[in-house]
This record gives C-alpha cells, sequence and structure tokens, in this order.
C-alpha cells in the first residue's frame, strides 16, 4: 500500500486516542442491556475443534468450528487457533526487520509524532504479500464474507512490556477517511505470541466480570487474552450504516513479556493499492435517510458523542427545541427534534 495509506491511517487513530478516553457507555448500563458473555468463562482448554488453518480432510469435520460468540449484537467473535503456528511465526519474521515506532499525527499541526497514547512499534505488509500471506487473507475473506480487495495490508504490531493503546476506534470520524473504500466496516485482530501477563484487549463500552487471570486494566469490560494464532472479529459499523459505539477497544499493557499483533482492516469497499484507483465511498445511514433534516453542527460531534459527551454536556451537544444543541444527530435524539420521513426510493 502507499504511504497516504499509512498515514490515514496513522492520522484517524491518533485523532481518536488524543480525544477519546476509556469510558463505560452510561447509557448502555442504564437500559440493562444484556451483559456480554465475559471472556473468562470462555473455555480455553476445550479445544476440542477443526483450527481454521486445517484441511477438512486433517480434522473431523463432526466437531465445531473454533468460534466464540463474544457479544451477539455488537458483533464480537473470537475465533480460536485461526492461524497456525507457522503463519504466525512467518508474519513475525517479515515483519521485524520493518518495525519502526508507531506515530500518530499531531492533531492541531497534521505533523506525524511519536505520542505516549501509543507506544508500539509497528509495520504493514502488502496484500498478497506473499502466498502464506494470501492465503491468511483468503481465509479472512471466508470467514467475515468481505472480498480480500476490501482489505488494507495487513500491520503488524509489536508491543514491549509497558506498551498499550488507549481506548480508540478504527472508524474514520474525519472526512477523508472515506476516500479510499469508505470507512473501515470490521477489524480481524490476530494474535502471534503468546504474552507472558497483560496485553488483553478490551471493549470498554461492554461491561463485564473477568477473573484475577486478567489484568487490573481487563477486569470490568469485555476482554480478550491474547494467545498464539487466536483472531478477534468486530465490526465498527452496525448493519444500519452507523458507528458501533461498541466498538471502541483498548490494549491493555503488557505487563510481561512482549505481544505481537496483527490487524486486518477491511472497509465497506475495494481498497485501493498500488497502482489501483481509490473510490471514495459515502456513507448513508438510516438516521440520514428518516431525518434529512438532522444534521450536527460541528465536524468533532462524532467523537465528542463517542467520548461520552452527550451526557455530559446536554446543553451543548442536545440542547431544546428553544435552543437546540451542536450535535443532535450524534447524540442519536434527530426523532426529538425532526419530523420522521420514510425513506423513499
Ligand atoms: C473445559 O473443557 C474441558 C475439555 O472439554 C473440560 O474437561 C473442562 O471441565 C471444562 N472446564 C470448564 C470450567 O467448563
Ligand atoms: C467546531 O468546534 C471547535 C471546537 O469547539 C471549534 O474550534 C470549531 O470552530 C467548530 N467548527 C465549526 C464549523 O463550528
Amino acid at each position: 500500500m502507499g504511504l497516504g495509506g499509512v498515514a490515514l491511517t496513522v492520522a484517524l487513530l491518533a485523532i481518536q486516542a488524543g480525544v477519546i478516553k476509556v469510558y463505560y457507555d452510561t447509557k448502555l448500563a442504564e437500559t440493562g442491556a444484556p451483559a456480554a458473555t465475559p471472556a473468562a468463562l470462555v473455555n480455553t482448554t476445550a479445544a476440542a475443534t477443526c483450527p481454521a488453518y486445517t484441511e477438512p480432510t486433517e480434522c473431523d469435520p463432526a466437531k465445531s468450528p473454533g468460534i466464540e460468540v463474544l457479544h451477539e449484537d455488537a458483533r464480537i467473535f473470537l475465533y480460536r487457533s485461526f492461524l497456525s503456528p507457522e503463519e504466525c511465526e512467518h508474519i513475525m519474521k517479515l515483519a521485524e526487520p520493518n518495525m519502526a515506532r508507531s506515530g500518530v499525527v499531531d492533531t492541531e499541526t497534521g505533523e506525524s509524532k511519536v505520542d505516549n497514547v501509543r507506544t508500539s512499534k509497528g509495520t504493514f505488509l502488502q496484500r498478497g504479500h506473499d502466498p502464506v500471506i494470501a492465503g491468511i487473507e483468503a481465509r479472512i475473506a471466508k470467514w467475515t464474507l468481505m472480498p480480500v480487495g476490501n482489505g488494507e495490508g495487513l500491520q503488524v504490531l509489536k508491543y514491549e512490556e509497558g506498551e498499550e493503546y488507549e481506548g480508540h476506534f478504527d472508524y474514520f470520524f474525519h472526512k477523508e477517511g472515506v476516500n479510499n473504500g469508505g470507512n473501515r466496516y470490521l477489524t480481524v485482530l490476530m494474535y502471534l505470541n503468546d504474552v507472558e501477563e497483560g496485553g488483553e484487549t478490551c471493549f470498554p463500552n461492554i461491561p463485564a466480570e473477568n477473573g484475577p487471570e486478567f489484568s487490573e486494566c481487563a477486569r470490568k469490560v469485555l476482554a480478550v487474552k491474547p494467545r498464539r494464532g487466536d483472531a478477534v472479529l468486530f465490526h465498527s459499523i452496525k448493519p444500519t450504516g452507523e458507528l458501533e459505539r461498541r466498538s471502541l477497544h483498548t490494549a491493555c499493557p503488557v505487563t510481561k513479556g512482549v505481544k505481537w499483533s496483527a490487524p486486518k482492516w477491511v472497509h465497506v469497499g475495494h481498497y485501493a493499492t498500488a497502482g489501483e484507483q481509490a473510490v471514495r465511498i459515502e456513507q448513508v445511514t438510516q438516521t440520514d435517510l428518516n431525518y434529512p433534516d438532522c444534521k450536527d453542527g460541528n465536524e468533532s460531534c462524532q467523537s465528542w458523542a463517542s467520548s461520552g459527551e452527550c451526557d455530559r454536556n446536554p446543553t451543548f451537544m442536545i440542547g431544546t427545541k428553544e435552543a437546540p444543541g451542536n450535535c443532535i444527530k450524534s447524540c442519536n435524539k434527530c426523532a426529538d427534534f425532526f419530523e420522521f420521513k420514510a425513506a423513499s426510493r
């Protein structure tokens, strides 16, 4: 992929990381939405399943595939042994010589910089880099039901002791974010090694109870312990086209050992790489269709809403009929202010 793609990716992560802190979605808690399956209850020893990488002939097809549903409604899944140990080794070996400190972009100057919200090192592997990578990408397509061409090149990350990545969305909030293949639709996050302690992937907007085998950072929210070959699939966009707020995620600090992971970002449309024509794809949500007059008053509304501002600062964000606020749309209050118009096509 081109450098532009890398810069874009980094820019989003930086903007989000700069604004968003780990928080509970208070609304979710208030409405008493069903709690997620605590990750601690997933039985890691019950791995009598066919790993994804085996051929059907190598494994008893009567045994179920190793997929756990971690959250049905937010569509978060854990696939045990998605990668073989050899594939994990291969990816780490390819990436090692090119690892550079993961950057973020200064929210004011737009320049790339190093920031302590993101302390890992990383690199990208081009889509279809070699037959092994192409094979993994084909398998991701089978699992996610999304074409290989919608994916960015595989990113490979290395976290040393103490390194982390604070709460962020993979979803792009800035307008330029949809210039190549539209927004990011889903992420497949693969773990390449076993981590001695810490380094869990957490979803702070999904309350859960986890046991003492999880680090402090991961006790109260849906969390996944990194294990070699396992992969987590989560969606940044709902089927209705709206942002999936429960895709907010963090990488807990690695407290012992190192952690290697590889996220694959998959867009709603084709993601152009070297020599291909990039196509911008606008996202039309149900809210856009049914409340066409409902608009946000500031580009930062979605990002503010996602960090809990609708609850903390309702006068500015939502307001009243007499004095409407600035972010009615992002606060999901269009129905209180505007007439419903059934979308007709
Ligand atoms: C986990 O699975 C193994 C193998 O199927 C079983 O022996 C064990 O009792 C299970 N543990 C729990 C806590 O369910
Ligand atoms: C959006 O909000 C920021 C921060 O309050 C402000 O600086 C900016 O001018 C606003 N943009 C618009 C278009 O109102």
